[in-house]
């Protein structure tokens, strides 16, 4: 996931990581906790405000929160980049039940106190802080304000602007899943992996044929008399033994979503909390192309990623912790991420379809529904209800105006969003952007040093588009 990061099927859990977060002049807007009636409770959603470069009658640039520990403060998103050649305000809200923005306090995430954290709740959030930047800021009454996200985030803008478009005059959707729900009959639903297959043959055919022979070894490995050994070979913190079977599919799962991270998250510069190290494609690619022994292909993969100082860290590899797999991708707040999962974007990126490089696993999407019910008595949307509740269908999608879906080359969340808009007949029509040499919602990211020429043209372009939204469509 981890939507971010989309991937945390495996990971039932909470794992709380002090991510270090940039100093940021925060406030607070009061907030009821159900904006449709059922209690009469409020709490603080915390919230960034820059009007560095505000010019009266200039738009909102909002970023939206995502399921992380820590609010961005909208001066390191790019949307203060785009406040500055707008004469906009640069805003970001916090997620309500991540961070800070607590409706039951510390007991926020026990299941009982989760049942507001719905995805009406969350647009609501934002259109009524929208009205409260409008009111404390002299001559916004009417401006427009143009959302964007990224991943789990990137459905939210969407979301947001399909939902209200009143509000919402334009979103920049970034990596947002918008299909993919679980349990779907559509076999494309389950492209996640087939796209992550495509990235490494992309770079080397060599390479991939290796790391799927690798797994064929780790599997029979499992099922062999010579299977302790492994916990040397791979710096296990426990030997495996063949009857495990959870713990070994788990083993499997692990290593697996080390390549699909190394592909999603290949930034050109260490991301703290989402990627530990930089370039981890070119780096993968490496290793495999030039170690020889199939067990030490995955061994080294993975301690290329977790074996590096930082948030990631870790001294063993814990193949039977279920949250083990939480750490890759630490800025996710996992808890309420789950119960999300659960309910209103229950995605199905662990599914490994037959016929990729790497071993297949039918799930049928990332969270089950006898967890869910366990765990907090709900039961998971099912894609035709997400479709038909919050206007996601294709056709709606296809006729929206003012979203640009923004996908990017070595990221598997671009298999399951949009990727069937005609080609826009105006400037005010909605349109998917693929930009290659790219990863996960790095257009986010604030321009830096190292970015890649494509990225920056990207930013450029999207730039360019709120202009003319702004300029021309009513
Ligand atoms: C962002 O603004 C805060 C004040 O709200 C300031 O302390 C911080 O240094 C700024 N960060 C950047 C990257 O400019
Ligand atoms: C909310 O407050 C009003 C006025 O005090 C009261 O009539 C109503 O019953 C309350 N609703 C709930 C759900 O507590
Ligand atoms: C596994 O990989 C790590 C990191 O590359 C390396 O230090 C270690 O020696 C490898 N284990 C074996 C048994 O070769
Ligand atoms: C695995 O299970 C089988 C059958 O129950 C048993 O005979 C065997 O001793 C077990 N092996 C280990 C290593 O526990
Ligand atoms: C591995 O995880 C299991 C299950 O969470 C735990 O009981 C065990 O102590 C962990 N082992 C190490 C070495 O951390
Ligand atoms: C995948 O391959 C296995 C083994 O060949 C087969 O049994 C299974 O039906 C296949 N699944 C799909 C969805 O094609
Ligand atoms: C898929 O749908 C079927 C039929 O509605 C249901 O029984 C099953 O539990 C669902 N599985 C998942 C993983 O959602």
């Amino acid at each position: 996931m981890a939507f971010l990061l989309l991937l945390v099927a495996t990971a039932i859990g909470t794992a709380r990581t002090q991510s270090t977060t940039s100093a940021c002049d925060y406030k607070w807007i009061t907030q009821p906790i159900d904006h449709f009636g059922d209690t009469n409770g409020t709490f603080q959603q915390r919230y960034s405000v820059f009007d560095d470069f505000y010019q009266p009658g200039g738009p909102i640039m909002f970023f939206q929160g995502e399921e992380s520990w820590y609010l961005d403060c909208a001066n390191t998103t790019i949307m203060y980049e785009y406040a500055k050649q707008l004469d906009g305000l640069a805003v970001s809200l916090e997620h309500r039940y991540f961070g800070q923005s607590l409706p039951y306090g510390q007991d926020s995430h026990a299941p009982s106190n989760m049942k507001y954290l719905t995805l009406d709740n969350v647009m609501a959030d934002a259109v009524s802080f929208i009205s409260h930047i409008k009111e404390t800021n002299e001559g916004a009454a009417e401006s427009k304000a143009i959302v964007a996200s990224g991943s789990y985030g990137g459905f939210l803008a969407a979301a947001f602007r399909l939902n209200h478009p009143d509000t919402l005059f334009g979103a920049l959707a970034s990596a947002g899943p918008i299909k993919s729900f679980s349990n779907s009959s559509d076999p494309d639903t389950y492209n996640w992996w087939r796209w992550i297959n495509r990235v490494y043959l992309d770079r080397s055919q060599e390479a991939s044929y290796k790391i799927r022979n690798a797994f064929v070894v780790l599997q029979d490995r499992l099922a062999s008399t010579d299977i302790a050994s492994l916990k040397g070979e791979l710096n296990l913190c426990s030997s495996p033994s063949v009857n495990d079977t959870a713990g070994n599919i788990q083993l499997i799962s692990i290593l697996t979503n080390t390549f699909s991270f190394a592909a999603e998250l290949n930034y050109p510069t260490v991301q703290p909390g989402r990627s530990p190290i930089a370039n981890s494609l070119d780096k993968f690619i490496d290793v495999v192309l030039e170690e020889q022994d199939p067990i030490q292909i995955l061994n080294r993969t993975f301690w290329t990623w977790f074996g590096t100082p930082g948030d990631s860290h870790a001294s063993c590899l814990n193949h039977t912790d279920p949250n083990f797999f939480n750490k890759a991708v630490p800025l996710i707040e996992t808890e309420p991420f789950h119960y999300i999962t659960c309910t209103y974007c229950p995605l199905a990126s662990s599914n490994i379809p037959n016929g990729t490089i790497f071993l297949p696993s039918p799930t049928a999407s990332d969270s089950t529904p006898q967890y869910c019910q366990q765990t907090y008595g709900v039961t998971p949307m099912s894609q035709e209800d997400i479709f038909e509740r919050y206007h996601f269908s294709p056709a709606e999608i296809r006729k929206s105006t003012r979203i640009i879906w923004s996908n990017a080359e070595y990221d598997p969340t671009s298999a399951v969003s949009v990727d069937y808009l005609p080609v826009p007949s105006d400037v005010c029509a909605s349109r998917m952007i693929l930009t290659s040499d790219m990863a996960h919602r790095e257009d986010l990211f604030m321009p830096d040093a190292s970015d890649r020429k494509t990225v920056t043209e990207l930013r450029n372009k999207e730039m360019q588009i709120f202009k003319e939204w702004l300029e021309f469509c009513p």
